[in-house]
């Protein structure tokens, strides 16, 4: 298989390694929730110092994560639909009625809340207590999600230890590339994952591509993010990302590239993994029950038979694309 990634580009020295300068010094990080040492820890200081300073700005739809407000647009769905191809469960209006989420890296909860409307009960974390206050603040007005959606300040390892085997998917939006050590990061996602379950991850390749565009451009040039919130180091292809899934137990179903249209400020599927891209994976084990009964039409009508469901679980590797780079 083509990699569609070259991680022999040049660090060029241009500043990618965030808003800071890294002296070697042990920082000190105030509103950042964190109790391992560093060692066995997922989190980087620098990185979370970054969403520490935008924690009030999350639900600006025009300001700086609005790329992460249209970017639901996709990811809403490939979560939904995946969850119900494994699941085989409907339920219209809240077809994720039953289905327990933890969404790491939550920030202000733009994806968690949608998750939550669609009927599921999800907890969000997020190491930033300020952006954990932010997306409370949100989900306040809405009495529905109020019910449907938790909010707490943790990094995930502390969560992996009480809540193991707890839920039916995992969402990491946008995070693999801020975290300090993915083996335990990865690890975690499966350890609180029920055999079974779902984990979802959007994230940047790593070729010439997404240096160009993802940090000169959207960076440096067009401002759609700020500058400085991306260190091309720590993007990862999807081809290294399914080799550290696979080895903590976890299958690779599904990758699917993703383009952001900056004229638009809108995102499509594409072809192409060289940019951004969605994954999908299945921790290996029993399939997860739906809890709720279905009517017996229900069962007739809509629900995916078991050869149905074991067929997608061997539809692997179906994400061989051109390489761009
Ligand atoms: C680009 S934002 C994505 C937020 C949210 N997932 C979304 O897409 O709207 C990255 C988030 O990851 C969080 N984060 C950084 N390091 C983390 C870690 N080690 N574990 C969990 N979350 C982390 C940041 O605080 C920030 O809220």
């Amino acid at each position: 298989m083509e990699e569609n990634t070259d991680s022999s580009f040049p660090n060029t020295g241009l500043g990618l390694s965030g808003l800071e300068p890294d002296d070697g010094a042990e920082p000190v990080l105030h509103g950042v929730h964190s109790v391992r040492s560093a060692s066995q820890s997922t989190l980087d200081p620098s990185e979370t110092r970054k969403f520490q300073r935008l924690a009030n700005k999350w639900w600006d739809e025009q300001g700086e994560f609005a790329a992460l407000h249209s970017m639901n647009d996709l990811r809403v769905p490939f979560i939904r639909d995946n969850l119900l191809n494994v699941t085989g469960g409907r339920q219209w209006g809240r077809p994720l009625s039953g289905t327990r989420i933890l969404d790491v890296g939550c920030g202000g909860g733009l994806l968690t809340e949608p998750l939550g409307r669609l009927g599921a009960d999800v907890l969000g974390i997020d190491p930033v207590e300020d952006s954990v206050r932010t997306a409370e603040l949100h989900r306040s007005f809405d009495p529905v999600l109020r019910e449907r959606v938790q909010y707490r300040a943790c990094p995930l390892e502390e969560l992996s230890e009480e809540e193991a085997e707890a839920f039916d998917a995992v969402v990491a939006s946008e995070v693999v590339e801020h975290v300090a050590d993915l083996d335990t990061f990865a690890c975690c996602c499966c350890q609180v994952l029920k055999p079974g379950g779902s984990l979802f991850i959007t994230t940047i390749n790593k070729t010439r591509l997404s240096y160009a565009l993802g940090i000169v451009v959207a960076e440096r040039l067009l401002g759609i993010v700020p500058d400085g919130t991306h260190d091309w180091e720590k993007f990862i292809s999807p081809v290294e990302l399914e080799r550290l899934l696979e080895s903590s137990g976890l299958v690779v179903q599904s990758v699917r590239g993703m383009l952001f249209n900056p004229a638009t400020g809108s995102w499509s599927w594409t072809q192409s993994t060289a940019i951004n891209y969605a994954l999908h994976a299945v921790k290996q084990g029993e399939e997860p029950q739906p809890e709720r009964a279905r009517s017996p039409a229900e069962t007739e009508d809509h629900a995916v038979s078991s050869d149905a469901r074991d067929e997608h679980l061997v539809k692997l590797k179906k994400w061989q694309l051109p390489c761009f780079t």
